[in-house]
């Protein structure tokens, strides 16, 4: 019978745990339940806390996620109506608390417990994906290229964009070696700016409505796009230590509070505008569609802008292909998982910069 998987990720925006139930068939998978739980206010400031906080109470939240992990999991049943004997393996990515590729012993630090995982589940659960590419030379990211590849791979040449905090592109397609790089901000210079200008109140832009609004400055963009890291040549990642409060700061000056709406238009189509030109700039293959994925697809203004940048590429969401929008990074990690358990590589040494092939993933045993 094709196998039952449940994939647990929490992503660089704090903004809760998304999960999805997958069955797998082959080349092709179906999902059957997904949604993604916020995380209350308390528990969401200990984890951007995370890499300031002692031993202690690193090893609270690493137990305290792993019951909220377990919990998304048992929800999601209860939803499908399946009992958990049903499900081969949990794949649970938890949440990265360190991540350094480029450090003089490189290293990678996720938490969210799998023991209480597999204890509460009593299902399998293959966690901590990235040391092991990283043990083999490797960056330990990024990790869902393997899943676009497999599920994407055979058809025409197209982009797999994933608006996160951060913005991920896979560029794969029948005849051309998988590519994949972070482009830069997804939402998380959008979100930086909505909580600074509603003082805390507010997350993020919903739908892209106050972005729509307003009108775009484009030497803020100019300013924007002359920052390193869009020179650099991929293979690259990076996170939220170069896209942050001071760079806002940097660029807008005191002008980020007198238009709201005017700020928010500038880096919305900033976002859009380096996810564009980085293609453009690294990406030797003419796209025949953008496939779009994350939290960032439910703001409207981000897609009109990236639709028109790209024009005449498409630009999809990924539910047109059967996986709802924050589904996509927890059905890969359910795949990435699955592979795991049976004993198959789950990376591609090529996007990693792995000197090998390997098995990613520490497997914790269900008791039953
Ligand atoms: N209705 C909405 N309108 C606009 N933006 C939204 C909406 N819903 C979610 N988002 C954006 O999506 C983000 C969450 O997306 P997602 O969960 O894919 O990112 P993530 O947690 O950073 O994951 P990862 O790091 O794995 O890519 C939110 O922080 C917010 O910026
Ligand atoms: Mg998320």
């Amino acid at each position: 019978m094709a196998p039952l998987a449940i994939g647990l990720m929490s992503g660089t925006s704090y903004d809760g745990i998304s999960a999805a139930l997958v069955r797998f068939h082959g080349s092709s998978l179906r999902v059957l339940a997904e949604r993604t739980s916020p995380y209350p206010e308390r528990l969401r400031q200990r984890l951007q806390r995370g890499p300031h906080l002692c031993a202690g109470e690193l090893s609270w939240l690493n137990v305290a996620l792993g019951e909220r992990l377990a919990d998304a999991a048992l929800r999601l049943l209860r939803h499908a109506d399946l009992s958990p004997r049903r499900v081969a393996v949990i794949g649970s990515h938890g949440h990265t608390v360190y991540h350094g590729p480029r450090d003089p012993l490189p290293s990678t630090f996720q938490i969210g417990e799998p023991a209480v995982i597999a204890q509460r589940t009593g299902i399998p659960v293959v966690a901590d994906f990235r040391p092991r590419d990283m043990a083999a030379g490797g960056t330990g990211a990024p990790l869902v290229p393997y899943f676009d590849a497999t599920f994407f791979g055979r058809g025409p040449i197209r982009a797999l964009q994933n608006l996160g905090g951060i913005a991920n592109v896979t560029v794969v397609g029948r005849g051309i070696p998988t590519m994949a790089f972070d482009t830069g901000p997804g939402n998380c210079l959008i979100d930086l700016a909505v909580a600074s200008l509603s003082r805390g109140r507010r997350r993020y832009d919903a739908g892209g409505r106050l972005a729509r609004q307003g009108r775009i400055d484009h030497h803020v963009v100019a300013r924007l796009w002359r920052h390193p890291y869009f020179r650099q040549a991929p293979p690259k990642s990076t996170g939220r230590e170069l896209f942050n409060d001071a760079l806002l700061r940097k660029v807008f000056g005191r002008r980020l509070t007198r238009s709201p709406e005017d700020t928010l238009a500038t880096l919305t189509y900033f976002t859009a505008y380096s996810i564009a030109e980085s293609l453009r700039r690294f990406v030797p293959h003419r796209l025949r569609e953008m496939i779009v994925s994350g939290g960032g697809v439910r703001n409207r203004t981000l897609m009109r802008d990236l639709a028109t940048l790209l024009s005449p590429v498409p630009v999809s969401s990924i539910e047109r292909y059967g996986i709802p929008t924050q589904a996509k990074e927890p059905v890969a990690f359910a795949f990435l998982a699955l592979r795991a358990l049976q004993g198959r590589i789950n990376h591609l040494p090529l996007t990693t910069g792995a000197s090998q092939p390997c098995i990613l993933g520490s497997i914790t045993p269900s008791s039953h």
